[in-house]
């Protein structure tokens, strides 16, 4: 799926900024008419959450309704229109004109609708219905704990039009999609590019791949729907963390020899693999440094906030990290864009948090989990940021998962047998996903939920249950998790839980443990910042507390000591 792009053959407009907003508090939008136009409107700043722009209703979860009025240049006529949403959480029921023109389910990844035949002249209306409201045969579910509002996951329910909603023309019979994949040789960098049209067609395609003093280019005759060729670059400068090297690859449709479509994408050539109990990226040994992050900011909740990626990348290159995972939710394509450019590792991780694997929902959740999956491989498949596909964080343990997983990894492999897939898991031993996903990922607490107050007897516990992990699987093995609630200010020599001395012992312990094992590969710390939650009394304030940096992004002891840690180390 192509990020919509602006150029001679192409256009968009973003519809960022204020709509009008009105809470459906009884769930009588829909009959009395509110697609066709809604009273009682107020602004609301889209994209972000609705919770707290309207804090006395922060956990009313919907349904709430948007509105908006667009007219399209004359210029767009000749081409198709596209409506795409970024992120709407969670179920979105969208009108134009008054008309129904689709339904989608899940936040966090785009979806779209091709208007060019609902479109009419002048002002065209559009209003979009949001329900936030999570039962447990959602994804991820909801109801099924004692928090308020009622999660089976620990981070806020944040609901509304998360992200930029684009209107995009796409020349007809143009570009549908791009794929890039890449290897190397010796000096040489191999990048495979397969093109797909929205139509069979004869047409001629023009590549041209520049950068870093290379300028390699070919020309293709596409006889149907699709082609695929190599680009071979000599001395290449192969992207990584220490060096994120970036290529433009531009890519011109012409029809007897004129051009009239062209979509231009930035790659980086690497290799990321696992041999034995390593991993390796562009043929070398790798360790990864980071943290479980969470889209998450006051006032804007979930909402995309360009000013806090660059905030959160800031600090992460401050401390000294090369990686991230984004638990537990596919983050905004800007966010991925930047990890490409500023040279970040990224564990690309499914919304499919929370699973139980009940009867009741379990086939919805599996379709879902499909859903999901297809949409985020399609989404990132390009960026050479992302190294593996997480497809769940911390199901329940269920005899039912090995399978469950087992299709979920196949459809990954299906779509993309480029990178590596991991599950990841929470405590115990036994992970059925383990027998065949590549890496695997553990989440570990003792010292905070268990040996609570006694980080010693955690840390012998964490080393053994690690050593059997891997004697059990003989793979790889990344610390996904560890961490300690920290009031910030709160100071207790020696260390006690919630304060800072305690998040700094409770880390470097867990550090100097999983440096001692050579199958551990990486450390993520939970989390880079403190972030909302559901009301419960294990939350004080409906905060989780466990940042190294509090939710405003002011650091913590435990940060300063990551950032000792993560520069000076050899890893
Ligand atoms: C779990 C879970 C996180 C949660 C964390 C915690 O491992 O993956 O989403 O926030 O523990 O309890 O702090």
């Amino acid at each position: 799926m192509l990020y919509p792009q602006r150029n001679k053959y192409r256009d968009l407009i973003d519809l960022s900024g204020f709509w009008d907003f009105r809470f459906d508090f009884k769930d009588e939008g829909l009959d009395n008419g509110w697609m066709n136009g809604f009273e009682k409107a107020e602004p609301i700043a889209v994209p972000a959450s609705w919770n707290d722009q309207f804090a006395e209703n922060r956990d009313f979860l919907g349904p709430a309704w948007y509105q908006i009025e667009f007219s399209i240049p004359d210029n767009w006529k000749q081409n198709d229109v596209r409506l795409r949403f970024g992120s709407v959480n969670y179920l979105t029921d969208v009108f134009l004109n008054g008309e129904k023109i689709g339904s989608h389910e899940g936040g966090h990844l785009p979806f779209e609708f091709d208007i060019t035949t609902r479109l009419i002249e002048g002002n065209n209306h559009l209003t979009v219905r949001v329900d936030g409201n999570l039962e447990n045969y959602h994804l991820p579910p909801g109801k099924m704990r004692m928090n308020f509002p009622p999660t089976n996951f620990d981070f806020y329910p944040f609901c509304g039009i998360h992200r930029p909603v684009l209107l995009y023309t796409v020349p007809k019979n143009g570009i549908e999609d791009i794929t890039v994949k890449t290897e190397i040789s010796g000096t040489i960098g191999k990048v495979i590019v397969r093109i797909d049209l929205m139509n069979e067609s004869t047409n001629q395609a023009f590549l041209r791949l520049s950068g870093n003093g290379n300028d390699v280019s070919c020309e293709l005759a596409i006889d149907g729907s699709s082609i695929e060729t190599i680009l071979d670059v000599p001395d290449a400068q192969f992207w990584s963390p220490e060096n994120p090297s970036l290529y433009d690859l531009c890519v011109d449709i012409l029809q007897e020899g004129v051009k009239f479509d062209s979509y231009s994408l930035k790659i980086g050539i690497r290799t990321f693999e696992v041999r034995g109990d390593k991993i390796y990226l562009n043929g070398k040994p790798y360790y990864l440094k980071g943290f479980g992050r969470h889209e998450d900011f006051p006032v804007v909740g979930r909402g995309y906030l360009p000013a806090l990626i660059i905030k959160d990348y800031s600090l992460m290159k401050w401390i000294g990290a090369n990686s991230f995972r984004t638990s537990h939710y596919p983050y905004s394509e800007q966010m991925m864009d930047l990890a490409d450019r500023l040279g970040f590792l990224v564990i690309d991780e499914t919304p499919a948090v929370g699973l139980t694997f009940k009867n009741e929902v379990i086939e919805h959740h599996l379709e879902l989990c499909k859903q999901y999956l297809r949409d985020l491989i399609n989404r990132d498949k390009n960026h050479p940021s992302v190294i593996m596909w997480s497809l769940a964080n911390e199901p329940i343990r269920s005899i039912k998962s090995k399978a469950f997983f087992k299709e979920l990894y196949d459809l990954a492999k299906s779509i993309d047998h480029t990178r590596l897939i991991t599950v990841v898991n929470m405590k115990g031993i036994i992970e059925g996903a383990f027998e065949f996903c590549e890496i695997l990922c553990v989440n570990r607490y003792p010292g905070w939920y268990e040996h609570q107050g006694q980080i010693d007897e955690g840390i012998k516990n964490l080393s053994q249950n690690l050593d059997d992990v891997y004697e059990k699987y003989k793979k790889p093995v990344i610390l996904s998790e560890f961490g300690a609630d920290t009031i910030p200010g709160c100071h207790a020599p020696p260390p006690e839980m919630f304060s800072e001395e305690y998040q700094v012992e409770f880390i470097k312990k867990f550090i100097e443990t999983v440096r001692a094992k050579d199958y551990i590969v990486g450390e993520h710390v939970w989390n880079l910042c403190d972030f909302k939650t559901s009301q419960g009394i294990m939350r004080v304030g409906g905060m989780n507390l466990k940042g190294v940096f509090t939710r405003d992004r002011r650091p913590k002891m435990a940060a300063h000591f990551l950032k000792e840690t993560w520069h000076d180390s050899k890893k």
